[in-house]
């Protein structure tokens, strides 16, 4: 693999092997780093997602009147301001990253001053009348393009709580919800239709604030103080699924992965890696922040197929990509159903995944809703357009492994939106 004006090269591999730590949650790391904003003090994470989008909320932190430090032995600190913060001075400058703006809406739409946040072209094309929806309801005055499209100009003011039933399944829209609910007054409770990651309640617990679940219903007291918390951020599962994925699928691979986040509302990957034949053992196991942490060995083999449908589809949002990249590597191929959503994330997902995988020879049958991709299906090298989407990049590097010849990833410096170093990782296990 070697850089190419911004592409890279991928060349099959015979398989998988080796140890890797991975660079922490990113889910984590924007929750982190928020709520240590809201803290009394300095709060230090060991680990922090070495990723662009976490890398613009700590920005946005910044601009919000946070001190952020890097300590020398890489440790981020970040001193709080409690639950006021400073006006920026500019918009808010959120990125490539819908976490960001989404879930750092809910803070500023508290604060007693206008709050202007901006992303770029892939950010101002996702959907937010999501969260302006039940801001508004709370109290404040948000206005988007076209009612729901960024930049977002967020008139803040004391909120009031609110009972909330989010029409879709977005973790973001939870962790939104009770931020705003933090700083509002009242006992705010949201509603979920299927589980979603459930890093926001932790994260708030871990900062010392009571949080409460009551079936599909989380809830949260307004005015609670948050305290600062030393954290070391579990490897990102999700970045993790391109390592488990490739290595699931070449028969032959033994892959360890250290000191990886098993959050049980994450960690859907393994159990359906696991239900299609890869051999997965979990070690280590220990609770940290009230996230479970552990070492993942995973053995390939001659995968089976799945079909991902209704909660999973929710539960494997992000790992959806890389797995419709090994399908035609499975013997039954893999079906994605009910995952509209992913045609609004940073790329229309089913589109571009479809487009890119025809280009590799893939029999590939595009639905509104998903993808049904064949197994027992050889692939070819080919050109690949992820079109700015760090996780189609990242997906069909993982394709390429399997396929026959060379295959060119285009744009690969997006994949580092969630992790920068993966094309050097993935030179390092990708035996020849
Ligand atoms: C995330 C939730 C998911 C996911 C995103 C991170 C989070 O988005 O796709 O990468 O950290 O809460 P939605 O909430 O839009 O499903």
């Amino acid at each position: 693999m070697t850089p190419n004006n911004a592409a890279m090269r991928v060349r099959p591999a015979k398989h998988v092997a080796g140890s890797i730590r991975l660079p922490g949650d990113k889910s984590i790391s924007h929750r982190y780093a928020m709520l240590a904003g809201l803290a009394d003090g300095r709060s230090r994470f060991r680990n922090f997602s070495s990723g662009a989008d976490c890398a613009s909320t700590v920005a946005c932190m910044a601009a919000l009147g946070c001190v952020v430090e890097r300590e020398e032995d890489g440790a981020l600190a970040i001193a709080g301001r409690g639950p006021s913060l400073q006006a920026a001075k500019t918009a808010l400058d959120c990125g490539n990253s819908g976490s960001t703006m989404r879930m750092l809406a809910g803070i500023v739409a508290a604060q007693s001053f206008e709050t202007r946040m901006a992303g770029d072209a892939s950010l101002s094309r996702r959907p937010m009348a999501r969260i302006i929806e039940p801001l508004t309801r709370m109290g404040a005055r948000i206005e988007a393009t076209g009612g729901d499209r960024p930049p977002l100009r967020i008139r803040g003011g004391e909120l009031k709580a609110v009972d909330y039933k989010m029409p879709v399944a977005s973790a973001q829209v939870k962790s939104c919800v009770l931020f705003a609910g933090l700083l509002a007054g009242g006992h705010t409770w949201v509603e979920e239709t299927h589980r979603t990651r459930d890093h926001g309640e932790l994260a708030l617990r871990a900062f010392g604030a009571e949080v409460e679940r009551d079936g599909k219903r989380t809830g949260i007291r307004g005015g609670q103080p948050l305290h600062v918390i030393e954290a070391y951020i579990p490897g990102d599962i999700s970045s993790a699924a391109f390592f488990l994925c490739a290595a699931a699928c070449l028969p032959g691979s033994q892959l360890i992965l250290d000191e990886v986040l098993l959050n049980p509302t994450r960690a859907a990957i393994l159990d359906v890696l696991a239900g299609m034949g890869a051999q997965l053992r979990m070690l280590n196991v220990e609770e940290h922040h009230g996230e479970l942490v552990g070492t993942v060995q995973l053995n390939g083999a001659s995968l089976r197929g799945a079909t991902i449908a209704g909660a999973q589809t929710a539960a494997l949002i992000d790992e959806l990509p890389v797995l419709a990249a090994i399908a035609p590597y499975t013997r039954e191929g893999i079906e994605i159903r009910d995952a509209q959503e992913l045609r609004v994330k940073e790329s229309d997902r089913i589109a571009v995944l479809a487009r890119n995988l025809r280009a590799m020879g893939a029999t590939v049958e595009e639905r509104p809703d998903g993808l049904r991709i064949p197994g027992r299906q050889q692939l070819h090298g080919a050109e690949i357009h992820p079109e700015g989407d760090h996780r189609i990049a990242m997906a069909c590097a993982v394709a390429a492994l399997g396929a026959s010849g060379e295959s060119l990833i285009r744009e690969a410096e997006c994949v580092a939106i969630s992790f920068p170093g993966f094309f050097d990782l993935l030179a390092k296990v990708a035996a020849r």
